[in-house]
């Protein structure tokens, strides 16, 4: 399938706002075949078992992951029952399947001569699929990843947040993200006016910058939405600034955050390294 994602102005409003800024942008899959009801309820039953997760629809903007509820059905009846049984889902890692995969590489191409003088090459390119009932919310939450959440059926809205404010994610709950902790972070309801909201519709994507916070709420109707996402050489040595500064934590120290873009970065990125080669070299590695 050789369906255009992204057509002239698309690039250019991309070309734009990236890395940084969050940005609305046209896209032209909302007629593709892969992303289907029922290409999707098949797709669910071949990808690995972990890979499908879902829970109940019905949630606060902020949640503590080990009180995020079942929804007591199986993958297949969530997926076939979506419009009635108050739920909300994501396929992760869908390029596992070569058709899934073809579409992630395709569709990220389109990007490449953007992305790759400003962030270096795009790496690990993955794909995730949200597949959620009306009024489903995915709570308050952060990603590694560049993403483009592209909208192909229903309704929904994501609240976007700046990545640079330290009062809505701390330097120590970056860090904390990176030592293996969940991406929900803790929402107050005073956040609520420092987000900016966009409103997808099918035919619609909108552009995440890396570690931006969002949470989202669907529409009145099923949605639909297609995550393409991928890591950056610069996005790489953020989060290596960010484990260099709770091993300076650890030590007493009280480290600045690294910079965001075009700030590189270099200095802890690279002693991080250093230091995690020794580790790892003399068995230290986990100490
Ligand atoms: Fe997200």
């Amino acid at each position: 399938m050789s369906a255009r994602a992204f057509a002239g102005p698309a690039q250019a409003v991309f070309a734009d706002a990236y890395p940084e800024q969050p940005t609305l942008l046209d896209h032209g899959l909302v007629d593709h075949p892969l992303l289907k009801l029922d290409a999707l309820a098949e797709l669910a039953t071949r990808i690995r078992p972990i890979d499908a997760e879902y829970n109940r629809g019905d949630l606060p903007v902020g949640i503590d992951p080990a009180d995020t509820p079942s929804n007591g059905l199986s993958v297949e009846e969530t997926i076939r029952s979506i419009e009635q049984c108050g739920s909300w889902m994501v396929l992760k890692f869908v390029e596992q399947d070569p058709a899934y995969r073809d579409l992630l590489h395709d569709t990220l191409a389109e990007l490449e001569d953007t992305v790759r003088p400003s962030t270096g090459a795009m790496l690990k390119r993955e794909a995730f699929i949200f597949i959620s009932s009306p009024g489903a919310v995915t709570p308050f939450h952060f990603d590694p990843e560049h993403n483009i959440l592209l909208q192909v059926r229903g309704t929904k809205t994501m609240t976007i947040f700046p990545a640079t404010d330290e009062a809505l994610v701390s330097g120590e709950a970056h860090e904390a993200f990176h030592a293996g902790g969940h991406r929900n972070l803790p929402w107050r309801d005073d956040f609520a006016g420092r987000g900016e909201p966009f409103a997808l519709e099918p035919g619609k994507a909108v552009y995440v910058p890396v570690k931006a916070p969002h949470w989202v709420r669907n529409g009145p109707d099923v949605s639909i939405s297609f995550s393409i996402t991928w890591r950056s050489e610069w996005s790489y040595r953020e989060e290596y600034a960010r484990r260099m500064n709770a091993l300076l934590r650890r030590s007493g120290l009280r480290p600045a955050s690294p910079k965001r873009y075009p700030h590189q970065n270099h200095l802890k990125s690279f002693g991080y390294r250093v230091i995690d080669k020794v580790k790892r070299t003399t068995g230290l590695a986990g100490s």
